[in-house]
């Protein structure tokens, strides 16, 4: 119950809170969309991963030295994952780049969930 409490709380100030996605709110969605698990990876792993990435900022944007670009929570790249229109990109999720910043996070964990599914697992961040 008192867990329950911290995360109505949270999600409350996740509203004016910015850029940062609360811990205990993203763990929600991330349960939510059955990534609890997903490909053998629990859910501490989804969050370690979010963390090391962008520090839990979901509009995060980061450039490559070859150019490319990283967005989002997962910091999922341009050339492989998704279509910038500035550079050349496989494309792989079929989206564009841009939805992996949407706050309700479900491009970037419709594409996490693609990335892990290849050869090498969460390895290929
Ligand atoms: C989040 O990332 C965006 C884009 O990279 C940046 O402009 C913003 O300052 C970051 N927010 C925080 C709180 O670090």
């Amino acid at each position: 119950m008192k867990v329950l409490l911290v995360c109505m709380a949270s999600y409350l100030l996740v509203v004016n809170g910015g850029d940062i996605i609360n811990r205990c709110v993203l763990a929600k969605m991330l349960h939510q969309e059955d990534l609890d698990g997903f490909e053998g990876y629990s859910l501490p792993d989804w969050l370690c991963l979010a963390f090391v990435e962008s520090s839990f900022n979901v509009s995060k944007v980061n450039e490559n030295v070859d150019g490319s670009f990283d967005y989002g929570i997962f910091q999922i790249n341009s050339h492989y994952w998704c279509n910038d229109y500035q550079s050349h990109s496989e494309n792989f999720c079929h989206m564009d780049c841009q939805e992996l910043l949407n706050p309700n996070l479900l491009s970037s964990i419709h594409c996490a969930k693609k990335i892990v599914s290849g050869a090498g697992g969460m390895k290929n961040w």
